[in-house]
């Protein structure tokens, strides 16, 4: 079977999703897409920026919305004792087979199996923008963390996912047709290097994400704004991210 051609992305805004459902849904097309070396900007950049954010391996580490597992095996080899959760089952699976040594739980991301201040440190890689409920989980994220311990995040930059760029050249303009303060979702589909993926998530704005945190008893120490590096730009029109940010990381202390 010829593989399908390649079609640039093209995102949907939407009355409704469900955004669990939507991840179990496209497990296959994300396997294939998480894990083809240099596909992804995990593996091109994004993974070690994300890194540059966490402190050095401590006591132990969580892995929320670990999907298939990448980063948490990452984690382990730079010396994490690290736990995994995610609310997809064949995505747990597929970590599981890649890893069986690896504790991958499947759970929501609100109701944690652990028990109050059992980890140092919990990451949350571009998964909480896929989260129905972004308080519970930061509360949740705050619960199993003990005093003094890091949650670092990163998400689709509230920028990113309030707009679109109108053309493909580096200088286009960027235009937010509805509202940057409302919540939203919206899906986004697209095929690259023969791989078809659709992305189905909640637009939030900043503010949810700081409100969230500091309800939750964070303080925020560091907030990046990745753009593309030069390196990872694989075509013209992956310049236009070199203006505004692709991306949010944040690295927060629980009090
Ligand atoms: C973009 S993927 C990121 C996966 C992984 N962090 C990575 O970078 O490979 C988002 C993940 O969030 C998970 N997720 C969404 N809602 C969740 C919830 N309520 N509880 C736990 N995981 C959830 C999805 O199943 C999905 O695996």
């Amino acid at each position: 079977m010829s593989e399908p051609q390649d079609r640039p992305l093209e995102r949907t805004r939407l009355e409704s999703a469900d955004l669990g459902a939507a991840w179990e849904r496209n497990a296959e097309s994300w396997l294939a897409w998480a894990r083809t070396p240099g596909h992804d900007s995990y593996w091109l950049f994004h993974r070690d920026l994300f890194l540059q954010l966490l402190p050095p391996p401590g006591r132990r580490t969580l892995d929320l919305g670990c999907g298939e597992g990448r980063l948490s095996r990452d984690l382990k080899a730079l010396g994490h004792d690290v736990v995994g959760v995610d609310a997809a089952e064949t995505l747990l699976a597929a970590g599981r087979t890649a890893d069986p040594a690896l504790q991958l739980h499947v759970a929501d991301a609100t109701t944690l199996p652990f028990g109050d201040a059992s980890f140092d440190l919990v990451v949350a890689f571009m998964s909480l923008q896929d989260m129905e409920d972004l308080r519970g989980a930061v509360r949740e994220a705050a619960r199993v963390l003990e005093r003094g311990g890091r949650f670092c995040l990163a998400i689709v930059h509230p920028f990113n996912s309030a707009g679109r760029f109108q053309g493909d050249e580096p200088t286009s303009h960027f235009v937010v047709e509805g509202s940057h303060l409302a919540e939203s979702y919206y899906a986004d589909s697209l095929v690259r290097g023969g791989l078809e993926m659709e992305f189905v998530s909640a637009h939030r704005p900043l503010e949810a994400y700081a409100e969230a945190l500091a309800d939750a008893g964070f303080l925020v120490e560091r907030l990046r704004e990745p753009s593309l590096p030069d390196h990872a730009i694989q075509r013209p029109r992956g310049r236009r991210w070199q203006r505004l940010p692709l991306f949010l990381h944040v690295r927060a202390l629980k009090r």
